[in-house]
């Protein structure tokens, strides 16, 4: 899976691909990032990206120029990718539609937009899909897509230790997009707080109907 990237930050992604599972994933191939900066393709002399509305109003725009030119390059890398906007106005990123893009796409661009938002005329005619996180704004795109990288890098084969693991957990098919079961583990006895014996007896029928039942 190939996800390119296009910030006015790239920095803040450092942290967050050079740790833990993405970090492997990148190292043994199976996913690979690539973080392009707006900016770079400004013809602003001072890299500017953004200027005031039109009609007026508090914050600034993202201009056309430098989006056009950085999503028509990146295009040509990816020809088969989506382009992604993440924006508090899009559709709600479930785990159900990370699965249904995971199904569709093995290529992804998603753009990370800043202030209050990005000139219409870049969504008309580039922008193929709109994702949000959540209803609450964030001040940019880019925790937005780190959590869109995250949650489709887990569907992948080979990127979680266990393939498996992605399977049966919160909001999986397997568990009817429920919220899953308490989980316990070593010691039985922590300061008079006990694992309920039911995961002790080793009995794999009771254990499965425990957990079921315990499915919200
Ligand atoms: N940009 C700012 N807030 C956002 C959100 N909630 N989802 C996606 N992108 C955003």
């Amino acid at each position: 899976m190939i996800f390119h990237v296009l910030t006015i930050f790239p920095e803040m992604f450092h942290g967050f691909l050079n740790e833990s599972i993405l970090k492997k994933a990148q190292g043994n191939g199976v996913i690979a990032i690539h973080i392009h900066d707006i900016r770079d393709f400004s013809e602003d002399k001072h890299r500017k990206v953004d200027d005031t509305p039109y009609g007026g109003g508090a914050g600034m725009i993202f201009t056309p120029q430098p989006l056009f030119d950085c999503i028509e390059h990146v295009k040509k890398l990816a020809p088969k990718a989506p382009v992604i906007y993440m924006t508090p106005k899009g559709i709600k990123l479930t785990q159900s539609r990370a699965e249904k893009l995971n199904t569709n796409f093995d290529q992804y661009i998603l753009i990370c937009g800043h202030y209050e938002g990005i000139d219409q005329r870049v969504i008309d005619e580039l922008v193929d899909l709109e994702y949000s996180i959540g209803d609450y704004v964030l001040s940019g795109g880019e925790i937005p897509a780190m959590a869109m990288i995250d949650v489709l890098s887990r569907l992948v084969p080979g990127t979680l230790g266990n393939d498996e693991s992605h399977r049966e957990e919160t909001f999986s098919k397997r568990l009817d997009r429920k919220k899953e079961y308490p989980h316990y583990t070593k010691p039985a006895d922590f300061r008079g707080m006990k694992v309920p014996d039911v995961l002790l007896n080793g009995h794999h029928a009771e254990i499965e109907k425990w957990r079921r039942g315990q499915l919200k």
